[in-house]
């Protein structure tokens, strides 16, 4: 089949890209587009061109499966060049999503007709590289320079209504695109209107003060990496320099910035999630889930409900505590007016959701759901007394789930009548804001619940991912290894502060001690308290925990946890809790030292990193991408590093095993035993993500 093909209809040419999935810029459809446009140039009957795409979109891009290797001419950007050069008019019928070297493309057309439906958008940085074909000096010549600042650096789309106003597109089709793009070629042709280079444009002036407010923004999004200050740079060109000057310096900066460790990363987190959300072992999802119930309206309860009434479906919210209801009832419906006065969505769909909503006092009133999430408090017997009503009240075919942070799923689901429909679904809080869910296979989860609830999670605009039954499933098991990690370096000489200036630096949004504080430290001293019999001697020795929380400070909420918060909770450091912690290697005999950030790092880092190995080998993660996108979208792990075993490999996995062994030695070998799988990939010269 070929990726571009021609149709003349009254003097205009259509050349039609058709390279599913997304009409991504590959070598052929570069090649067959240039050709395909010579071809209609010297065509005496052709008198005007539409660049249109088969499929769901228009071209979404470059194709990031062809970065990083030998470019093979020719070159986006050149194709580009030919098309506004032409002497003939080009239009542009844009539908979908006309992303980076698509969006190139419609902006190096004379004119461009987009759908009502569709949206445009640069989101190169978010891959470590700048527009590579002419975005950046286009952009600035067709819009103001706030809204090309905006969508190159903030990865803004502009929707058909925008991009109208912003003057990026001449017409909105409201039907078939092709067609009323075909229509507009012959409108021009008989106006005599010719064509228009956008190279020909005046740029529009970015004045000082904004590039430098937008320069400080990107100082805080953007820490850690390269790509959205080079691109800065290449808009701030276009203030001064002539076009082809800035295409030059483009290309320049485009070759170095594809092949750097940020961009490989972020291409690897693109792909990894991706990866990580599919199931092509599993059954195609059939069930409708239309009716949901859930039960528990705290913390979590309140943020998944909020989920489910986003996805469509109905929630009967059940809790035993009538008045923690009528709260939760009233924060979801502040929640949602916050988002009509922000503008996200409109009141209609407001009073649409919270009409779907309703509270009940039993569980014996969830007769008819589809589904159940249990949100109660974290405690075996409670969950299992909660089940075994649920079991009584709903349909042999309801799937029944469980919101738990660590409880075995296995145990609770000997509890149910219907293992096979029994799971996890751990969310992570806040539930509605955070994208990631772990959904959990317990031993006798039939295939078919599991494909469903993957649905499900896709359905609330989650990123769903299946792990297996683990303490801590997959990214709290690997979080509490580097918390008891943060605790030992404490105790050897590091202050709280320099653990999580160093997990900061390494491009974490915040250090362990900080994410204590916010998740509160209530929470943290119950669950070791829920594990105390499961601790070594070491770590019950170690009481800066209890301490800190026998002193009423819980965290941000009061005011003081590890560090001391204002009426604004800006962080300060607190002198007394530096005390405790030297106190604490007192206490113990520990003579303290000075450790350096390389030390705290490689120590938080690789500990994880040696888990998520035993995770892997275990099967409870199915692949290295699974652990990297819990990373990634659950606990900040810096998105330009790729993910935890990504980032392994990039530092190679036998200096990791190297230093996995020192620390064995010197910290202890119960802590630091070399996972297998680890051994035998740095061994045999592999990595996880199974390159050489
Ligand atoms: N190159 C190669 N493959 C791509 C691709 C691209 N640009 N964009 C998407 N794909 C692939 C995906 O990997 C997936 O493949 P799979 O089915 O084998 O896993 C398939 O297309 C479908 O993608 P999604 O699952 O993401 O489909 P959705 O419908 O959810 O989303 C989309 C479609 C909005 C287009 C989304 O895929 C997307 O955002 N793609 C990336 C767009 C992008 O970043 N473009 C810029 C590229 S860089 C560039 O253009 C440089 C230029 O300046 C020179
Ligand atoms: P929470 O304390 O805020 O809410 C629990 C709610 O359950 C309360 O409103 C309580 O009245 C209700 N409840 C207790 N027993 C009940 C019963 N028998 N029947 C009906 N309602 C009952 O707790 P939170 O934080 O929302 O946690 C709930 C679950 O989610 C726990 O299992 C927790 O481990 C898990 N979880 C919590 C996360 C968090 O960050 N808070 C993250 C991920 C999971």
């Amino acid at each position: 089949m070929p990726v571009v093909t021609s149709e003349k209809r009254g003097g205009v040419c259509t050349l039609l890209i058709d390279n599913p999935p997304v009409n991504a810029t590959s070598h052929a459809v570069r090649s067959a587009l240039q050709a395909g446009v010579e071809a209609a140039l010297a065509d005496d009957e052709v008198r005007a061109i539409v660049i249109a795409c088969a499929g769901s979109t228009f071209v979404a891009g470059a194709d990031i499966k062809e970065f990083g290797r030998p470019p093979l001419d020719p070159h986006l950007s050149v194709v580009i060049d030919g098309i506004e050069q032409a002497g003939k008019p080009v239009v542009a019928a844009i539908h979908g999503t006309a992303l980076g070297g698509g969006f190139e493309l419609a902006m190096g057309c004379h004119y461009r007709v987009m759908s009502a439906s569709a949206a445009l958008g640069l989101p190169e940085c978010s891959l470590g590289i700048v527009p590579g074909a002419g975005g950046i000096p286009r952009l600035a010549r067709l819009a103001e320079a706030s809204v090309t600042l905006d969508v190159v650096l903030s990865g803004k789309r502009l929707n058909a209504r925008q991009a109208l106003a912003a003057g990026v597109v001449d017409a909105l089709a409201q039907n078939d695109v092709r067609e009323e793009a075909e229509a507009y070629a012959r409108k021009l042709l008989a106006d005599g209107a010719g064509v228009r280079r956008t190279r020909d444009l005046p740029v529009h002036a970015g004045d000082a003060a904004l590039i430098a407010d937008v320069r400080t923004r990107i100082e805080k999004s953007s820490r850690g990496q390269k790509a959205p200050f080079v691109a800065l740079a290449l808009f701030e060109a276009c203030q001064n320099k002539a076009f082809d000057e800035v295409i030059e310096q483009t290309r320049a900066v485009f070759r170095e910035l594809v092949v750097s460790p940020e961009a490989k990363a972020l291409r690897h987190a693109f792909f990894a999630e991706r990866t990580a959300t599919r199931n092509p072992s599993l059954p195609r999802a059939q069930a409708k889930l239309e009716r949901a119930g859930v039960i528990g309206a705290g913390t979590m309860g309140m943020g998944i409900t909020i989920c489910l009434l986003d996805a469509g479906l109905s929630v009967a919210l059940v809790d035993s505590d009538a008045t923690r209801l009528e709260a939760c009832r009233a924060t979801i419906e502040k929640t949602y007016e916050g988002n009509v006065a922000k503008g996200r969505i409109a009141d209609a769909i407001r009073q649409e959701r919270v009409g779907r909503l309703k509270l009940v006092s039993s569980i014996a009133d969830l007769a008819d759901v589809d589904v159940v999430i249990e949100a109660v408090f974290e405690d075996m017997a409670v969950k299992k007394a909660v089940f075994a009503e649920i079991d009584r009240a709903v349909r042999p075919d309801t799937i029944i789930a469980s919101n738990t942070s660590y409880l075995d799923i296995n145990e609770l689901a000997l509890g149910v009548s219907h293992p096979e429909r029994f799971v996890g679904m751990h969310f992570f809080s806040p539930a509605n804001l955070m994208p990631m869910l772990e959904n959990v296979r317990a031993s006798r989860s039939s295939p078919q619940t599991l494909s469903e609830i993957q649905a499900l999670g896709r359905r609330m605009k989650k990123i769903p991912v299946l792990v297996g039954v683990s303490d801590g499933f997959v990214g709290n098991r690997m979080l509490a290894r580097r918390t008891r990690e943060a605790y030992f370096l404490l105790e050897e000489g590091a202050l709280p502060q320099q653990v999580d200036q160093a997990l900061y630096d390494f491009g974490f949004p915040m250090g362990q001690f900080q994410l204590n504080d916010l998740a509160g430290l209530d929470v943290a001293w119950r669950n070791r308290q829920s594990r105390l019999d499961k601790l070594t001697a070491r770590e019950r020795a170690i009481t800066i925990l209890d301490d800190i929380f026998a002193m009423g400070r819980l965290g941000q909420k009061t005011g003081a946890g590890f560090y001391r918060y204002d009426e604004r909770r800006r962080r300060s450091v607190d002198p007394e809790i530096d005390a405790l912690v030297v106190a604490q290697s007192a206490r113990t005999g520990v003579a303290r030292r000075a450790i350096s950030d390389a030390e705290i790092l490689e120590r938080c880092l690789y500990v994880m990193i040696n888990e998520g190995a035993l995770i892997l080998e275990e099967g409870v993660a199915e692949r290295a991408e699974d652990i990297d996108t819990i990373w990634l979208n659950a606990y900040g792990f810096p998105r330009y590093r790729g993910g935890p075993l990504f980032y392994a490999d990039q530092v190679g996995l036998p200096k990791i095993l190297q230093r996995i062994r020192h620390f064995a030695e010197t910290v202890g070998e119960q802590y630091w035993r070399p996972a297998p799988l680890l051994v035998r990939l740095a061994e045999s010269g592999k990595s996880f993500h199974g390159q050489d």
